[in-house]
């Protein structure tokens, strides 16, 4: 077991700090203080991980002790505690930057729930924070890899676009990069302390977006037990990342474009208007413009997006990048799996330079993925690695090679159509899973059965 994470409970009523600290204790190291300023002393002398922090004390209020904390350390996690007519005050409060806020009376249940889901959040972001600064900084793998001309003027647009607060919309095919570009802007920009809390909006089911992106209140829905924050809460002062914001259903369409205007947000089951200062980055693999014409997608809020448009093409557009990407992902996965690939042949790069990547970095990423981690230590990357889909596309390559290659790319097939099948077979021949399993792009996974023979039952997908 590691070392219990202390809190610190302060509160005027002794009776309403005994019984906070009964519920915690378990679970909990426990410091205590009766008024505002003994625990601004506290704090300043222990090391706290979590504050419970009564609204209404005599002296110093509860508001200006977490004003008072939150100048000393910012990043402390603070949850309020306040009687039901003073839920307005803990409202403020999270403007301030609390975390959340418990009302009076409450259920012992709720505040270790509330109290747990704080300690693991923090634990969850520490670790993750630690792991993203130490690839990012070791090995430089959060760089974008490119000589091309359109996306050196991105590289300017970025650096730009960083040092302002626009919204800005990121088109491109899907794997081209948006995600990436979307993290260098908030990185250069003067709000990178802030968060970056990405939304993908098609992969979450409707009925729960909203709740995803404003919050609910407890209770406002059947499932609802406790008060969540959203998304638009977590990112303020940071950037969001809209993610295939093409998917959004209109009416939420609509209370996005609202927020954007009144820079403020709504929980659900609440009509408190909730201060948010966020810049909004968004992404789309369709074609926004389009999908406004197809009257599919608001044009009002189009434009409030698309206030700087930034185009990234697809990689077959932009050949040029193809040795320096395959050298950088051939780096970063010797790295990643301690292996020594030397590099990529001629013949190899040939093939790579005339397939037409759909799934574009991503799929070339995960190409390179797979060749590292099954190939031999010492070896090069070359013609032999490449799958055949790729091949067949570059069909000049496949006369030049010898009998003794095209032996090895037969019992590859074998083998990859045994690996398909029975990833089929356990995925109850759902193409999507199959293909989320394996790596590849759903097209791929297709082109493939197609070479290797494998035929899909009618009606599924
Ligand atoms: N220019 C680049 N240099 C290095 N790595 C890149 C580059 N572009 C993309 N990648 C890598 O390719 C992968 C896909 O990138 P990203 O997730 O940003 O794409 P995306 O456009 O958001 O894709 P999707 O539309 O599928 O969500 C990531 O692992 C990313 O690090
Ligand atoms: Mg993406």
């Amino acid at each position: 077991m590691g070392i219990k994470p202390t809190i610190l409970i302060v509160d005027d009523d002794p009776g309403a700090r005994q019984s906070l600290e009964v519920i915690l204790e378990d679970e909990y190291h426990i410091l205590s203080a009766g008024s505002g300023a003994e625990a601004l002393e506290i704090f300043q002398k222990e090391s706290v991980d979590l504050i419970l922090l009564d609204v209404n004390m005599p002296g110093m209020d509860g508001l200006e002790v977490l004003r008072r904390i939150k100048e000393l350390d910012e990043t402390v996690d603070v949850i309020m505690v306040s009687a039901l007519n003073l839920a307005r005050k803990a409202v403020d409060a999270i403007r301030l930057g609390a975390y959340d806020y418990i009302t009076k009376p409450y259920e012992p249940d709720d505040i270790l729930s509330t109290v747990n889901r704080a300690i693991s959040q923090q634990k969850l972001h520490r670790e993750l924070d630690f792991l993203r600064g130490e690839v990012e900084a070791s090995r430089g793998f959060d760089q974008i890899i490119s000589q091309n001309k359109s996306m050196l003027e991105i590289f300017e647009l970025i650096k730009k676009v960083a040092l302002t607060t626009t919204n800005v919309l990121i088109t491109g095919e899907s794997g081209t990069g948006k995600e990436l570009v979307a993290r260098a802007i908030h990185r250069q920009g003067s709000w990178r302390k802030g968060p970056f809390v990405a939304i993908n909006c098609a992969a979450i089911p409707s009925e729960l977006m909203e709740s995803e992106m404003f919050g609910h209140e407890k209770g406002a829905f059947t499932g609802a037990h406790t008060r969540t924050i959203g998304k638009f809460e977590h990112a303020n002062g940071g950037t969001l990342f809209l993610d295939e914001v093409s998917a959004l259903r209109s009416d939420l369409q609509a209370k996005l474009l609202r927020v954007l205007q009144e820079k403020e947000i709504e929980r659900v089951g609440s009509n408190k208007p909730i201060k948010v200062d966020i810049r909004v980055i968004s992404a789309t693999n369709i074609n926004l413009e389009e999908a406004v014409k197809k009257e599919k997608f608001r044009q009002d809020l189009y434009f409030r997006l698309n206030v700087v448009p930034i185009f990234i093409p697809p990689l077959r557009a932009r050949k040029e990048d193809m040795p320096l990407l395959v050298n950088h992902f051939i780096r970063k996965f010797n790295n990643l799996f301690h292996k020594n690939i030397l590099g990529v042949t001629e013949k190899a790069l040939d093939a790579l330079n005339q397939y037409h990547w759909p799934g574009n970095i991503r799929e070339l990423e995960n190409l390179i993925e797979r060749i590292v981690v099954l190939s031999s230590e010492g070896e090069w990357i070359d013609i032999k690695h490449i799958p055949l889909d790729i091949l067949m596309d570059a069909k000049q390559s496949i006369q030049e090679m010898t009998e003794k290659e095209k032996g090895f790319i037969r019992i590859r097939e074998a083998v990859e159509r045994r690996i398909i099948l029975n990833v089929l077979e356990a995925c109850q021949w759902n193409q999507t899973e199959t293909a989320r399993i394996l790596k590849i792009h759903r097209n791929t996974l297709l082109q493939k059965a197609k070479q290797l023979g494998i035929q899909f039952k009618k009606g599924e997908g």
